[in-house]
C-alpha cells in the first residue's frame, strides 16, 4: 500500500516535470517555418525566396559554407544591424531574427 502511494506520486511528479519540460523546450525552440515566413516577406527581394541570392542584388548564395560558417551571433548581428548594402531590422523582434537564423541554417546542403 505504501509502495503503491509512493510509486503513484513519483509517477505523478515524473509526469509533471516532462510536461514542463516540453512546455519550455517548445518556446525556445526557433521555428523554421516562422523564419521562412518572415524571409518571404522582408528579404526574398534581395536573396530570392530559397536564399540562393540575385545577382543583380549582389546577395551570395545563403547556403554557402562561407554564410554557413558565420556563427548564430553573427548572423544575428548582421540581420539587426545590417552590413553594406543588406539593411539593419531593427524593428525585428529577438524571436523572429532566431527562427530567420534557424531558417538559413535549414538551407545548408
Ligand atoms: C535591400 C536588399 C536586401 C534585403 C531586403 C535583405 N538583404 Fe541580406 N544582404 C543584402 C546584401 C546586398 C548583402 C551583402 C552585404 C555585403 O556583404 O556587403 C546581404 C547579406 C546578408 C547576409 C550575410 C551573407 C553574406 O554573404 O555576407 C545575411 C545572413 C542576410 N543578408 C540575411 C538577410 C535577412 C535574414 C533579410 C531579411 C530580414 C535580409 N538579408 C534582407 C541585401 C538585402
Amino acid at each position: 500500500m505504501e509502495t503503491t502511494r509512493k510509486n503513484f506520486g513519483t509517477a505523478t511528479l515524473v509526469a509533471a516535470l516532462l510536461a514542463g519540460a516540453c512546455l519550455v523546450s517548445t518556446a525556445a525552440r526557433a521555428d523554421v517555418a516562422a523564419g521562412e515566413a518572415t524571409f518571404k516577406a522582408k528579404c526574398a527581394m534581395c536573396h530570392g525566396a530559397d536564399g540562393k541570392g540575385k545577382e543583380a542584388m549582389k546577395t551570395g548564395d545563403l547556403a554557402s559554407a562561407d554564410v554557413q560558417k558565420m556563427s548564430d551571433a553573427d548572423l544575428s548581428g548582421m540581420i539587426t544591424n545590417g552590413k553594406g548594402k543588406m539593411p539593419a531590422y531593427k524593428t525585428l523582434t529577438p524571436e523572429q531574427v532566431k527562427d530567420l537564423v534557424a531558417f538559413i541554417r535549414s538551407l545548408k546542403k
